[in-house]
């Protein structure tokens, strides 16, 4: 019934091609445009108020009920419940944080930062992961395959580990990925590929062997993806009872993310069940800002379905000609040439959206202090708190506004970067953070290097903790 309801479709509104959600395309077949996952809502079964998504709650024993995701499954019925592959992904947190919101310059209660690292293999990617694997099981691929900075290709291992699926091939750029990342990806078995190259030349291979070895692609260009990353904005609302905020703030990379937020609010408006949508913020590393670059400063746009392409392609081709590669400490959106980039446009369309560039001394610092608020974050996350601290600062977002920001990965995957800042090996913070432009670790917590001795340690504790 669901593959009656749903039907995959061009975004390119002069081509609009549409194919069963049984295909596996990755691309339009005939313009090779992104493609879309739509629906007949007319057929399918959607509440009449979001609140009844909360019956949900009192079936936790049900594992479609109790995933963050699947609980949602109305919005997107794609697939038969009996193909859903599920780990109980999306248990996560909305949570305030008082001391972010002073930092960043919003009155109290103002900030919330919905904590994605939360899920079972420590980032989003596992919202969008069950969905477009239970697609796979739906259409019986045997083989998946993915680029990645680290995190699509450690949950794209992990389901496949968990489901009991053939090893997953994942690329990943040399030298270029977390360790926490690199770990769960050869943990769970995945076989994985060095490329000697980055992200974005690890993207361009793994997209032309899925095509020769038949593979199944689980990078966000698959649009079954994005229909599971929408989730996350549902349990947002959720978590607000139900009330819209004022602004959505996300880190941007490939901008799967932000385009799966950009359909949730369009398709939630456009169904009559939220009467107003976010604004948008994507957030680059000023080391990988070819969002920002096109958007802010050369005012590239949706225009309907047909933005300058032409002008995108001038683009990339000056990045070429000056050999510019991304560079940013925030290695999961060190990205150049986001194939969602279209897609991204949409959604910045549809929230009346903004984009900025944040350094990687404006990132560790965020970083810093999400902490010491008690949560954690990797650095690409730390990125949109650094976001909304330059939009208020710029008057664009108010002190009062109701601000999310998506803490996109956990703190552990990127170990590395954290004891780089606040350690005190400077050799260290050099070659990690120095080489980036970091001149100051602003808001370190040093460890104290202390004798094997009990008069030194109660010397030092005096001195640092009890003053
Ligand atoms: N934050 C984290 C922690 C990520 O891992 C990523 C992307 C992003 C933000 C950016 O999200 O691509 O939807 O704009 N990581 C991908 C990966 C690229 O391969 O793990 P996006």
């Amino acid at each position: 019934m669901a593959e009656e309801i749903a039907y995959q479709r061009c975004i390119n509104p002069d081509c609009a091609a549409t194919y069963a959600v049984s295909e596996i395309l990755f691309g339009c077949a005939r313009c090779g445009d992104l493609l879309d996952v739509v629906y007949d809502w007319d057929r399918a079964a959607l509440p009449r108020r979001l609140e009844e998504f909360e019956a949900a709650w009192t079936r936790r024993h049900d594992p479609l009920a109790f995933s963050g995701v699947w609980r949602f499954r109305a919005l997107l019925p794609f697939v038969d419940p009996k193909h859903v592959v599920t780990i109980g992904e999306g248990q996560t947190l909305l949570r305030p944080s008082e001391r972010v919101a002073r930092y960043v310059g919003l009155k109290p209660g103002r900030l919330f930062l919905q904590y994605e690292g939360l899920n079972p293999s420590g980032s989003f990617k596992d919202n969008g992961m069950t969905a477009c694997l239970s697609h796979a099981n739906m259409v019986g691929a045997i083989r998946a395959a993915c680029a990645s900075t680290g995190n699509t290709s450690a949950s794209l291992a992990l389901f496949c580990a968990a489901a009991g699926w053939p090893s997953p091939i994942v690329f990943v750029g040399s030298g270029k990925i977390a360790y926490g990342k690199l770990s769960q990806a050869l943990e769970y078995g995945a076989l994985t590929l060095q490329i000697v190259g980055d992200f974005d030349d690890a993207m361009r291979q793994v997209q032309a062997a899925a095509k020769r070895l038949k593979l199944y692609l689980a990078n966000s260009l698959n649009p079954f993806r994005l229909e599971g990353q929408k989730a996350i904005m549902y349990r947002v609302l959720e978590a607000l009872r139900w009330e819209v905020p004022d602004w959505i703030v996300v880190p941007g990379g490939n901008l799967g993310n932000a385009s799966a937020f950009g359909k949730a609010w369009h398709e939630l408006r456009e169904l009559g069940l939220v009467d107003r949508v976010p604004r948008l913020a994507i957030i680059n590393a000023a080391g990988a800002n070819t969002l920002y670059a096109l958007y802010e400063q050369h005012g590239l746009r949706w225009n309907g379905g047909r933005p300058d392409m032409a002008l995108v392609q001038r683009y990339y081709e000056q990045l070429d000609r000056e050999r510019r590669r991304a560079n940013t400490v925030a290695s999961a959106i060190e990205i150049n040439r986001p194939v969602n980039l279209k897609k991204a446009l949409r959604a910045l369309d549809v929230c009346d959206g903004v984009v900025r560039e944040v350094t990687d001394q404006a990132i560790l610092d965020a970083k810093a202090q999400v902490g010491a608020g008690g949560l954690g974050c990797e650095p690409a996350s730390a990125a949109a708190v650094a976001g909304v601290k330059k939009l208020v600062s710029e008057q664009v977002i108010e002190p009062d506004d109701r601000v999310v920001c998506i803490l996109t990965g956990h703190l552990l995957k990127d170990p590395i970067a954290t004891v780089a800042y606040h350690g005190t090996d400077q050799k260290q913070f050099d070659a990690v953070l120095g080489k980036r432009g970091v001149r100051r670790a602003t808001f370190a917590n040093r460890p104290v290097v202390v004798a094997n001795d009990l008069d030194e340690i109660l010397r030092a504790i005096q001195l640092y903790a009890l003053r």
